[in-house]
């Protein structure tokens, strides 16, 4: 195949999420989870960097369209996550702690089967400015 580049489109969502494990009391949920064990939930603001490597196909010169891969994140990510809350209105999350490192996997599989095949995928999504996670299946 030869030369790969790599492509990534930023994007946003707001959420409000809250971590915890029920086989745990609100103490030892507390202790582990922290602020984002608050029973009455709380919001990030999440940025999140989607990123297709492959060759560059030779008429378009691109390696993908970006005005497909926005439309992708768009319909794909923010209308199901956007201004929602995980635990309660998110289909993957009823039984998922919606961690970043578990919404970036979620993020992932649903964005993958919309990807051609022979490109690779990668997902890097920030809770915070100074806490991120990277998954690329
Ligand atoms: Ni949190």
């Amino acid at each position: 195949m030869g030369m790969k580049v790599k492509v990534s489109r930023r994007a946003h969502f707001n959420a409000a999420h809250r971590l915890y494990c029920e086989d745990w009391d609100d103490e030892k949920n507390a202790e582990v989870f922290g602020k984002c064990s608050n029973p009455n939930f709380h919001g990030h603001n999440y940025e999140l960097i989607v990123s297709v490597s492959g060759a560059i196909d030779k008429q378009t010169g691109f390696v993908m369209d970006m005005k497909i891969l926005k439309e992708l994140i768009k319909d794909k990510v923010e209308d199901a996550l956007d201004h929602r809350n995980l635990n309660l209105e998110v289909r993957e999350f009823k039984a998922l702690n919606p961690t970043a490192e578990n919404i970036a996997v979620v993020i992932w599989n649903k964005l993958r089967p919309h990807i051609a095949s022979n490109k690779e995928l990668e997902v890097v999504l920030y809770e915070t400015p100074r806490n991120f996670v990277t998954y690329a299946g």
